[in-house]
């Protein structure tokens, strides 16, 4: 699979091998902007009237894939550079014909809220990935999409490769059959291209990025419970936008200071949004010590400084409700679950089976590897607390999650942990291994 991997089509892949920590993990450190939220900042800024500055930008892969779709649109985009952008916004019917297809590598995000934006542009569009990408479910946006007049072209299955052909959009009311952030706002993109109302009804709770960023950039919008509605056709105004740490990567370190023993570490200006805590919420349920310091408020975003100890975890039931508040971080907490006294039971995660990798799967199959005993289900797995394991290979299956997972993973392992197809991990966390070296572990990256 060489050249379709990710958005830099020439890197070798890596593998890494990491030791158990000898000491303590200790200090302060600063994980890379928020993933979703550079995104959408990129789509906002694009789609405004007006010069938007960005500071705390997500330079990964995935993020850069959104970039570089927005400047084969005609747009100008200054930077990256020391995580700032500067985008000159074209307004929301200023976007150029690429002229050719947009790749967006291994991005779901991208993908997803892209097609939202392109279905109401009067050209066509092409959208296609990497092997991971062009295998993820499209269906769940091609057919609300449909509903709405929009006429999008998936393979049989209702895979990528998607053809979007531009169309006139009209508002629908849509009920929400999963809870995806991903498929709720890929329609207030398109809403914002029809006529009259976008009416979306949840399913559950998720990250609302796309709400609090419309806001930022003057478009009106009404939220009430579950319900969000908006009207098409408004102007986007541009704004300054100011990203935090991403929850999803402090998520690595929040684990590996519970799990090694009289670890203390200081994440600074993390993002807390509510509809992004499941992993602290349950952390903390499994006896985590973690505490958020120095609240503040970026750009209509929470953000804190997390402090967190070394504690004795203990297996729980993950409530269910906290599942699509976690859904990004539920490998790492799976890792956490390993290292803690007794079972931990993970249930209603149906969503991690089409996510860059089957998640359920390819984290059973490591935990095996290494001698932690597990159940799979259809919608979740139970772990079986070990607080001993062996080392071993590790496969991936270049899913970044995985590969930081088991990284983690290797700090309690009685021998080392090599984990393959390890490139991805740039899609969302460039320096992980240099913040762990940094922090004393060590992590070794093998190009083959
Ligand atoms: C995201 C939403 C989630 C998450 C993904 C980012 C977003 O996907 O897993 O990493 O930025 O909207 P789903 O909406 O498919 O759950």
């Amino acid at each position: 699979m060489k050249n379709k991997h990710n958005i830099n089509k020439n890197l070798n892949n890596v593998k890494y091998i990491v030791t158990r920590a000898s000491k303590p993990i200790k200090g302060n450190i600063i994980v890379p902007g928020d993933k979703s939220i550079s995104h959408r900042a990129i789509m906002f800024g694009s789609l405004s009237n007006g010069v938007t500055n960005i500071k705390g930008f997500l330079e990964g892969y995935d993020s850069l894939a959104t970039l570089q779709a927005f400047r084969e649109m005609g747009v100008s985009i200054y930077g990256p550079k020391n995580n700032k952008l500067c985008i000159s916004g074209v307004g929301i019917y200023g976007l150029k014909n690429p002229n050719k297809q947009l790749y967006l590598g291994n991005s779901g995000t991208s993908m997803r809220l892209l097609t939202g934006l392109l279905a109401g542009q009067k050209f066509d569009t092409t959208l296609t990935g990497d092997k991971s990408l062009n295998n993820r479910p499209m269906k769940r946006i091609a057919n609300p999409l449909k509903l709405m007049g929009a006429k999008i072209k998936t393979d049989k299955k209702g895979l990528p490769p998607l053809q979007i052909i531009g169309k006139r959009l009209k508002g629908i009311k849509y009920i929400m059959p999963i809870a995806s952030a991903q498929v709720k706002s890929c329609l207030l993109l398109s809403g914002i291209y029809a006529k009259g109302e976008t009416k979306i009804i949840e399913k559950g709770l998720t990250r609302d990025h796309t709400e609090r960023m419309l806001k930022n950039f003057g478009y009106k919008l009404r939220k009430k419970d579950k319900t969000i509605t908006l009207v098409g056709g408004s102007n986007l105004q541009a704004s300054k936008i100011k990203i935090p740490s991403d929850i999803s990567s402090a998520a690595f370190f929040l684990v590996a200071a519970s799990i090694v023993p009289k670890s203390e570490l200081l994440l600074e200006k993390v993002g807390i949004n509510p509809t992004r805590i499941g992993v602290i919420n349950i952390l903390r349920r499994m006896g985590a010590d973690i505490k958020l310091l120095n609240k503040k408020n970026w750009s209509n975003e929470p953000v804190a400084d997390i402090k967190i100890k070394f504690a004795n975890l203990k297996g729980i039931d993950i409530p269910i409700d906290q599942v699509p508040l976690a859904i990004d971080e539920l490998p790492i907490l799976l890792v956490a679950a390993a290292n803690a006294e007794g079972i931990t039971r993970l249930r209603g995660a149906e969503e991690l089976r089409v996510k860059e990798s089957d998640r359920i799967s390819v984290m059973a199959r490591g935990f095996k590897t290494i001698g932690v005993q597990n159940k799979v289900y259809e919608d979740g797995i139970d772990i079986i607390g070990a607080k001993k394991y062996k080392g071993g290979y590790i496969k991936s299956y270049g899913d970044h999650r995985v590969s930081m997972s088991f990284a983690i993973a290797a700090l309690r392992s009685t021998d080392d942990i090599i984990i393959d197809d390890c490139i991805n991990v740039s899609t969302s966390f460039p320096n992980f291994k240099t913040l762990l070296n940094n922090l004393g572990i060590k992590i070794k990256e093998v190009k083959y």
